[in-house]
């Protein structure tokens, strides 16, 4: 037995060996959705070894990304087995060892991320295989140097960042770089250099962007043409550098240079430099004063007529005087003064742009980061055409006076946001004919009225986030026949007046969530139902106590996306009958962090288009899921069911997701899982079910074959779930094996009853099969439609006696028994099988009539009626009248003595014997024979007249086979009733 068991084991490990190939479960990897097994995440693993992270990927894989662990070692050939990798990152490890051959055989590779690590040295070597890489970040690590060879065979390499290191020798970075003729990007930011000194070798041509800042550059000291092929330059971020160090250098191809918190004054370089004044970038360049400016204009001016965007930001200006910018070039684009000291009031009118004087043509001007109080009303008639986007944010205006913007008429953007705009004048954005986009969010408004926005027709996008409104008022939106997009979310409102959206009539977008909304009212949406395709409901005081409500959504079938999320402080409790009934066009909804206990099994009937669909944390405890409740979500493709109280995961519930992708199921209840009802789901790819309390027992043993084996789901780090607290293995190797040897114990138990009643049957069918037989007559004859007319016929019966003899015993038969009691006297009738029964019918059922349809049954025993089995048979039945109806039929007539040894395998007979009295044929050779015949005659006579009525008499004696047999034979002498008959059988 022992050795069965072995073998069944050893034919499971082989199997599940075989299946080892097709696993899709990984050890500390998540793949992307439908990356076909190319694209991994293997982060925050907090893994040391890379062969750990690595085991069980597949060599198709092309991206990996391996950031956030803690791998402290790279060794030879690390990525042997995955040849085609493309993208590799490895950035933000504890890496300060990278082996040679680290990167051997990746000549697929492209993009390479070894950032914030702690990586000092680098082999000359390590890269030489690289031939097809384009991106190498060595960002953020401790390189002092790099070897003179590294980049040699990196001819493709497109962008290089060595930001963040302690570089401090600029010659050797332009020697390993200067072949590098793809080479556009280099990155030398956050590092030691002090000059840009070089030996005699140039940049390649193709570096367009370089980047030098924060470094501690006092001086260039690099040839005149070194950066001639630059066309980015940023060299910010070098306090100690001056103007001085650019004489000579040749500029003039560089399209943007970047001096902010330089020593550079640039009224020198500009002096000294060919450089296009143009292109210089004037944030944080010390320019704080009137003065400076004005000389600055002047300088550019003398040099260009025009340019495209005037960079001022960062220069701590606090005032702007009338005209200071009037003698600057025309600037074309934009003008930016973000992060100065700007404030409203020194600068009465600033909004206004009277320092701009003559410059009149510009489109953006950005004010963001100032300390502008307040935006009034600008007494000049004078109106800036040219101005599309204006930007206050970042700024602390309290108030916005009336036509405060009216002197910019076309403006299409205003951004007002993120200030502490409480008072916005009713008439503060009159003349906004063209406003597209109002950024309103972030103050501290509480009323809007019907003028605020009348003049706002062009308006698409509207956004009053988080402010204090609380009512919204009638016809506050009547213009706004063109906005699409209406954000009020984070206010307080509780309520619409019944016109308040009226003019809504584009609306597509509308965000009401975290308001103090306690019904969905959707009556007031009505003016842009055939529009509407996401309304955001979250975090409201939305709740629901009856399941049968007025389905709200009923008309808005361009809905495509509803948030319900979160209500306060109840959450919606229970989702009503039909509540979704007309949103066939839905396509994701938010039903998260609502406390329901109860959802409705037909409430997502109609959401027949659902592919997203969140119920994470949705519910309180046990969330019971009725079976159908999605049924018609045919089309669901992503479904978070995250911490919602999940107790089962069955297939009446879940079945029906036939297109699901995606499905979460972590921090759940489910102790176990119908590995049925996953495998209904077709389209499975990506199951998560950590945190959930899975049994380690076998009645997860399926489960965890499955998890491990299934060819087409990924089961989110399967090899962390862990078995309930204090079992020390874990989820996905916890013996089963226990499951399958009770099942070989079943087997071998069940086959030990087979084959011991395979060696019985024949054994008891040759000892009893005479009983056996006999019973399966009896029972024939009790089931047939016989046996109801053999009782009726008893009742009048057809014969006195039966006489049941073997054929050997006929001649005394018929001289003998006949003529005594057909005839001489008495007028018994008597049958005889040869006389009476009845020809062609089977004898069976003859014996049985004969039986039943007689009084008596007289069996005429001798040794060759023991010897015949139908006289057996007759005699059986006769003692089942005797013993199991109680009917007396029964007279035993002994011919010859018969032995106990004879009588011995006739136990019924015996049995007959010790309960009834039985008569002897004293033959013809005794003393008075004659005598002794007539005595004889007289008492069967007498014997048969007896009725054979129900006996009760011997009901004592009779208890059942056992106890007969164990009736002592030599003591019921007392009951022979003829006296000369010691007919003991001894
Ligand atoms: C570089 O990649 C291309 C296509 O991705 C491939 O055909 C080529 O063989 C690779 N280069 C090397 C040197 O392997
Ligand atoms: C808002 O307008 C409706 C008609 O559209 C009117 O019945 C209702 O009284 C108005 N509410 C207020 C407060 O003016």
């Amino acid at each position: 037995m022992a050795c069965g068991h072995c073998q069944l084991l050893q034919l499971g490990v082989a199997l599940i060996a075989a299946q080892m190939v097709a696993t899709y479960t990984y050890q500390n990897c998540i793949e992307d959705q439908d990356s076909n097994k190319q694209s991994f995440k293997c982060m925050n693993r907090k893994k040391t070894n890379i062969s750990a992270i690595l085991y069980g990927l597949p060599e198709s894989v092309l991206n990996l990304t391996i950031s956030r662990n803690d791998i402290g070692k790279i060794p030879d050939k690390a990525f042997i087995n995955f040849h085609n990798i493309q993208q590799l990152k490895l950035d933000s490890n504890h890496l300060n060892t990278i082996d040679k051959f680290a990167f051997h055989n990746l000549p697929q590779l492209q993009y390479l991320d070894l950032s914030s690590n702690n990586v000092s040295q680098l082999s000359s070597s390590l890269f030489r295989s690289l031939l097809n890489l384009t991106f190498l970040s060595l960002g953020g690590n401790k390189l002092q140097q790099l070897p003179g060879e590294i980049f040699s065979s990196l001819f493709k390499l497109d962008t290089l960042i060595l930001r963040e290191n302690l570089i401090n020798n600029f010659s050797r970075i332009v020697e390993s770089v200067s072949h590098l003729n793809k080479l556009q990007n280099l990155d030398l930011c956050f590092n030691k250099l002090t000059s840009l000194r070089h030996s005699n070798v140039s940049l390649p041509k193709s570096l367009a962007k370089l980047l030098i800042c924060n470094n501690n550059l006092s001086t260039l000291e690099c040839g005149p043409s070194f950066l001639k092929w630059v066309s980015l330059l940023d060299l910010s971020y070098n306090s100690k550098l001056q103007a001085m160090a650019f004489k000579e250098i040749d500029l003039s191809r560089t399209n943007y240079l970047n001096l902010r918190s330089t020593g550079v004054k640039v009224a020198t370089l500009l002096n000294i430099t060919e450089i296009n004044f143009g292109h210089v970038d004037f944030t944080g360049t010390g320019l704080n004063n009137d003065s400076l400016l004005r000389e600055l204009c002047k300088m550019l001016s003398s040099k260009l007529t025009s340019i495209k965007k005037m960079r001022l930001g960062v220069n701590d200006i606090r005032y702007l005087s009338w005209d200071t910018l009037s003698d600057c070039p025309k600037i074309t684009e934009s003008l930016d003064l973000s992060q100065n000291s700007l404030t409203s009031k020194n600068n009465n009118g600033l909004h206004c742009f009277g320092f701009l004087g003559k410059n009149v043509f510009l489109k953006n001007i950005n004010y963001e980061h100032n300390l502008l109080t307040a935006l009034n009303t600008c007494r000049t008639k004078k109106r800036f055409y040219s101005i599309e986007n204006l930007s206050f944010r970042y700024n602390r205006i309290l108030l916005i006076s009336k036509n405060a913007f009216i002197h910019t008429p076309n403006i299409t953007t205003l951004k007002l946001n993120i200030n502490n705009v409480a008072y916005l004048d009713k008439h503060a954005l009159d003349g906004l004919k063209r406003l597209e986009t109002l950024r309103l969010d972030n103050n501290l408004l509480t009323d809007l009225f019907h003028s605020t926005f009348k003049d706002l027709i062009s308006l698409q996008t509207l956004n009053l986030r988080n402010n204090r409104i609380s009512v919204i008022f009638n016809r506050t939106f009547h213009s706004l026949g063109k906005l699409t997009i209406l954000d009020l979310g984070g206010n307080k409102i509780s309520n619409f007046q019944s016109s308040a959206l009226k003019g809504l009539k584009s609306l597509s977008k509308f965000y009401l969530d975290g308001n103090n909304l306690k019904k969905i009212d959707m009556s007031l949406y009505h003016v842009f139902q055939d529009t509407l395709t996401v309304l955001d409901l979250k975090s409201n005081l939305i709740r629901f106590f009856k399941q049968t409500v007025h389905a709200p959504f009923v008309k808005f079938s361009k809905l495509q996306n509803l948030k319900l999320g979160g209500q306060r402080p109840h959450g919606l409790t229970l989702v009503p009958h039909a509540f979704f009934r007309g949103l066939g066009n839905l396509t994701s909804l938010y039903l998260s962090n609502n406390q329901i206990s109860d959802i409705a099994d037909d409430a997502f009937d109609d959401l027949t288009s659902l592919r997203f669909l969140t119920l994470d944390g949705c519910c309180n405890g046990n969330m019971a899921l009725k079976p159908g409740t999605f049924k018609n979500l045919q089309k669901l493709a992503v479904f978070i069911l995250e911490n919602a109280g999940i107790q089962t995961f069955s297939k009446d519930v879940f079945g029906n997701l036939t297109k699901l992708n995606k499905l979460q199921l972590n921090h759940n209840g489910m102790q176990s899982f119908d590995v049925e009802a996953l495998e209904s789901l077709p389209n499975l790819r990506y199951l998560d079910i950590r945190n959930l309390p899975l049994s380690c027992t076998c009645s997860n043993s399926r489960l965890q074959n499955w998890t491990l084996h299934n060819p087409n789901v990924q089961v989110v780090y399967v090899y962390n779930l862990s078995c309930p607290k204090g079992e020390k293995h874990s989820f996905y190797n916890y013996d089963t094996r226990v499951c399958y040897i009770d099942l070989a114990e079943y087997l071998f138990f069940s086959t030990a009853v087979f084959a011991a009643l395979f060696t019985a049957v024949p054994i008891l069918y040759v000892k009893l099969y005479w009983k056996m037989k006999y019973g399966y007559y009896v029972f024939r004859s009790w089931c047939g439609e016989q046996w109801r007319r053999i009782k009726e016929e008893e009742e009048n019966c057809a014969y006195d006696a039966f006489i049941s003899y073997n054929s050997n015993d006929e001649e005394w038969v018929m001289e003998q028994l006949l003529p005594n009691l057909e005839g001489n006297g008495s007028s018994f009738k008597l049958c005889l099988h040869h006389r009476d029964f009845e020809p062609g019918r089977d004898i069976v059922d003859n014996i049985v009539t004969a039986v039943y349809g007689s009084r008596k049954t007289i069996c005429v025993v001798s040794r060759n009626f023991l010897q015949s089995e139908w006289c057996s048979l007759e005699i059986q039945l006769a003692s089942y009248r005797l013993f199991d109806e109680h009917r007396d039929v029964l007279l035993l007539i002994f011919l010859d003595t018969i032995t106990e040894r004879q009588m011995s395998s006739y136990h019924r007979m015996r049995k007959v014997m010790l309960k009834k009295t039985y008569l002897r044929w004293p033959g013809s050779d005794g003393i008075n024979p004659m005598q002794a015949q007539d005595l004889f005659w007289n008492q069967l006579r007498r014997a048969m007249k007896t009725g054979s009525k129900l006996e009760t008499e011997y009901d004592d004696v009779e208890d059942g086979g056992a106890a007969a047999d164990n009736y002592d034979f030599r003591d019921s002498d007392t009951r022979t009733l003829i006296a000369d008959e010691n007919f003991y059988i001894s």
